[in-house]
């Protein structure tokens, strides 16, 4: 029996396999992996002694047996009210309670299940956590993975007199000095990994598609920095499950989406500092070799210099108001303001395509109208090169006006369309929020994208 101490950030374990003795002692903050085929028949762990106890477990794989994990609090006593099984769900299980009395863990029909066992004081080791993986986009054979969110951005609000606001090619923050490790698991859906066991191990456990391009950290918003992963040499057409995997412990997911048809022909672009949150497919020509897809580093800059400008004179405007001075809105301010126009401005300038839906997931997708076909120029943004395909697209949700709409003081004179009067031609109207009735999504969903994959508009 091995085990590590736990560093702040990172699990340590060891896979590999020893004999236990009769009574092994389980430390606290220690991950502990067995297999049961070197386990003694109803293996016994001893429990450290303190006032609250949180025992947390993982099946990592199982044989033909199903085993039962036992928590006795009292082993001066033979009394069954000591005793408590805990409860698995899905491969995981957790236990809390006082053990001031010593304690025991014991597992009865251990067969050849391999298992993870942690005991700490704090907060749970294994965990699925609720948050779930983000996705980008695909194209026919890549997909754009993005982590659920850490470290949350805090910054405080520029104040009068000295209201800078933030430049129009955003510089980025420097990421969280020891962010948690995260690692990806992707594999085609037909291999059912989500009916299998939720659990970190079991999920790792797993060979997973495709071919990890890059993987950095980005701040697509100010939820946080994200684990990003652009993956390359999936199958075109194919339905996927993904996981993330935090600090080799907490799964998140899973999320599902499907790769386009072969003749996919836009390619991905993301990790723009200038549109942070960015990364989908856009009707580009295909990148130079070797990239094979668009960041800040190779996209044609006929394409930034503009939306730049747009950004730098919208700014420039925004400023002649007394900001952090007067107040236009109890609740906006003109960072607030200048923030929603650029989501704005980079939801309209990079447009994003789409393919029918036809070959999406959807238990209730209110479908074809969303995907507008639109012919090879783009009329939305003169200053994005000519292609030479035809292409589809999904429209930026009718929200991303409105919140900019909302934001920003009146004399700037932005104006969305109203559903009423043809919004619908240019934005995706009534998917997140209730439309007027009988308009398009009608609120139906109330979200841009869902963890099936289906997406009935841009949101960013
Ligand atoms: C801990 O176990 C209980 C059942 O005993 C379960 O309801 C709960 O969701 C588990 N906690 C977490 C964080 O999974
Ligand atoms: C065992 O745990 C239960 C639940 O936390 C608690 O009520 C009981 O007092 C504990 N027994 C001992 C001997 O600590
Ligand atoms: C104004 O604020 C900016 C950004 O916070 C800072 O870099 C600059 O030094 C400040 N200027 C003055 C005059 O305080
Ligand atoms: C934006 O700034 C980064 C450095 O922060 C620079 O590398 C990049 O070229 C700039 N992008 C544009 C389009 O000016
Ligand atoms: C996950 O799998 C990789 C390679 O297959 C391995 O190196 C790593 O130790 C595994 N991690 C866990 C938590 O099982
Ligand atoms: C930005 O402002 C400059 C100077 O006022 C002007 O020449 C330019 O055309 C403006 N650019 C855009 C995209 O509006
Ligand atoms: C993907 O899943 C959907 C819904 O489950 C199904 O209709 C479709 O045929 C699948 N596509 C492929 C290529 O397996
Ligand atoms: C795209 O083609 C149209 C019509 O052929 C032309 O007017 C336009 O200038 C071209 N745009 C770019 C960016 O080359």
């Amino acid at each position: 029996m091995r085990r590590l101490r736990l560093s702040r950030s990172l699990w340590c374990f060891i896979c590999a396999i020893f004999a236990v003795s009769a009574q092994e002692s389980l430390n606290l903050d220690t991950l502990y992996s067995f297999s049961g085929a070197s386990l003694s028949s109803d293996p016994t762990f001893s429990l450290p002694q303190v006032q609250q106890l949180t025992v947390s477990v993982a099946i990592c794989s199982t044989g033909t047996t199903s085993p039962v994990f036992l928590v006795n609090n009292n082993t001066a006593s033979t009394s069954t009210t000591d005793i408590f099984e805990i409860p698995l769900d899905s491969g995981f299980g957790n236990w809390t309670g006082t053990t001031q009395q010593g304690g025991s863990l014991v597992v009865q029909n251990v067969g050849q299940t391999s298992f993870q066992v942690a005991a700490s004081t704090g907060a749970l080791v294994h965990e699925l956590i609720p948050a779930l993986p983000f996705l980008g986009d695909t194209t026919n054979t890549q997909a754009l993975i993005f982590s659920p969110p850490i470290s949350p951005i805090e910054s405080s609000p520029p104040t009068y007199p000295n209201y800078t606001l933030p430049p129009a090619n955003l510089s980025v923050p420097s990421p969280p000095l020891s962010p948690p490790a995260f690692s990806l698991v992707i594999a085609p859906t037909s291999s059912g990994l989500a009916s299998g066991m939720q659990t970190a191990c079991s999920i790792n456990s797993t060979s997973s598609s495709g071919l990890v391009v890059s993987n950095d950290l980005w701040l697509r918003d100010k939820h946080g920095w994200r684990s990003q992963w652009l993956i390359n040499d999936l199958t075109p057409s194919t339905n996927y499950t993904a996981y993330v995997i935090q600090d080799q412990v907490k799964l998140s997911g899973p999320v599902y989406f499907t790769t386009k048809s072969p003749s996919f022909p836009c390619p991905l672009v993301h990790s723009l500092p200038f549109c942070p949150s960015t990364s989908y497919t856009v009707p580009l020509p295909f990148p130079q070799s070797p990239a094979s897809s668009y960041d800040s580093s190779n996209l044609p800059q006929s394409v930034s210099d503009p939306l730049l400008q747009y950004m730098t004179n919208f700014t420039t405007m925004l400023l002649m108001f007394p900001c952090g001075r007067d107040l236009y809105s109890p609740l906006q301010t003109c960072e607030s303001c200048q923030e929603a126009y650029r989501a704005w401005l980079c939801s309209v300038s990079f447009p994003r395509c789409a393919e029918s839906p036809s070959s999406s997931f959807s238990p209730s997708s209110p479908t074809p109208a969303l995907t507008l076909p639109q012919s090879g120029s783009n009329a939305r943004n003169p200053f994005l090169p000519n292609v030479s395909f035809s292409y589809q697209t999904v429209l930026p949700c009718l929200e991303v006006c409105s919140a900019a709409d909302r934001a920003c003081p009146n004399f700037l004179g932005i104006k969305c369309p109203t559903p009423r009067f043809n919004a619908a031609s240019s934005y995706g109207v009534g998917f997140i929020d209730e439309g007027e009735q009988g308009v398009l999504g009608g609120g139906s969903t109330g979200v841009a994208q869902d963890r099936w994959g289906n997406v009935w508009c841009n949101p960013s």
